[in-house]
């Protein structure tokens, strides 16, 4: 048996010039947990070529939704931005990843932090009910250069609330936090300089930072990750693993893209 499924592209949007999501058909026995990823991509050539990708719906929905860069000459997605609706893709059967509640050792607040397309995961965690039975409040940081980069900001802050499953605990529970770095904005600055400044926590009401309470989850640029991850263990905040739970878990599969 392949070890992938085909799908079928059912839409395509553009968020601006380097960033697009895209929904799909999902093989019904494709299972994963929300937080995380898969190997997605094209036949190129008669062979797969293939990259990591969070799914950034949610387990319990019918299809499947990516959110992706483009990257001119990046050999997947130059062409997988072109991408029409009814194109074929193909999909690992398979899904893992870090970025799920259960390495995270209970705690009171969630923080789900994330720089460009790092917010994928953690957009199936906020659809996720476990999510808001396991946390009091949840926190979402998208940090972005631009204004325009903050995609999916609407379906958080208007069609989220309003869903008939998750509407109350998102309502009550989900503080969602955009932040660029090089456009005008309400937010503005770096996630790390954020919270180090504490203006993140003055500006949501909690308390800063502390190991005994707070939980992160963390997904973006490489260099994010590592100053985020040298505050947090500088605060005594242990890294959690599968088989392990932790503090704070860190995405590593997209290092590379
Ligand atoms: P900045 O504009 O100051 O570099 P990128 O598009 O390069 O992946 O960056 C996405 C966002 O992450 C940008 O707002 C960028 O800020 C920010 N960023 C980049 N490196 C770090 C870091 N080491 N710590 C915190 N934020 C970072």
């Amino acid at each position: 048996m392949s070890n992938f499924n085909q799908e079928s592209v059912l839409s395509v949007h553009h968020w601006t010039d380097t960033l697009f999501s895209f929904r799909t058909t999902r093989d019904p026995s494709f299972r994963f947990r929300n937080g995380e990823f898969t190997m997605i991509g094209l036949k190129v050539n008669d062979k797969p070529l293939l990259r990591a990708y969070s799914v950034a719906s949610a387990n319990y929905e019918d299809e499947l939704e990516f959110f992706s860069i483009k990257v001119p000459d990046g050999p997947l997605t130059s062409r997988l931005q072109h991408l029409k609706e009814g194109d074929s893709i193909i999909v690992s059967r398979k899904a893992t990843g870090t970025l799920v509640i259960d390495n995270l050792m209970d705690g009171r607040n969630l923080y789900l932090i994330g720089t460009g397309t790092g917010l994928a995961p953690f957009l199936s965690v906020i659809k996720d009910p476990e999510t808001y039975a396991r946390f009091e409040k949840v926190v979402l940081l998208h940090g972005c250069r631009r204004v325009a980069e903050l995609a999916y900001g609407e379906m958080i802050t208007e069609k989220l609330p309003n869903d008939e499953l998750l509407g109350e605990m998102v309502r009550n529970q989900l503080i969602y936090y955009p932040t660029v770095t090089r456009d005008p904005f309400r937010n503005r600055g770096r996630i790390t300089d954020l919270i180090t400044s504490g203006k993140l926590f003055e500006d949501i009401g909690l308390l800063k930072l502390d190991a005994g309470r707070d939980r992160v989850m963390m997904c973006g640029s490489p260099a994010l990750l590592t100053d985020t991850k040298g505050i947090l263990e500088q605060r005594g905040f242990i890294e959690g693993n599968h088989g392990e739970p932790g503090h704070f878990v860190v995405e590593k599969a997209f290092a590379e893209r």
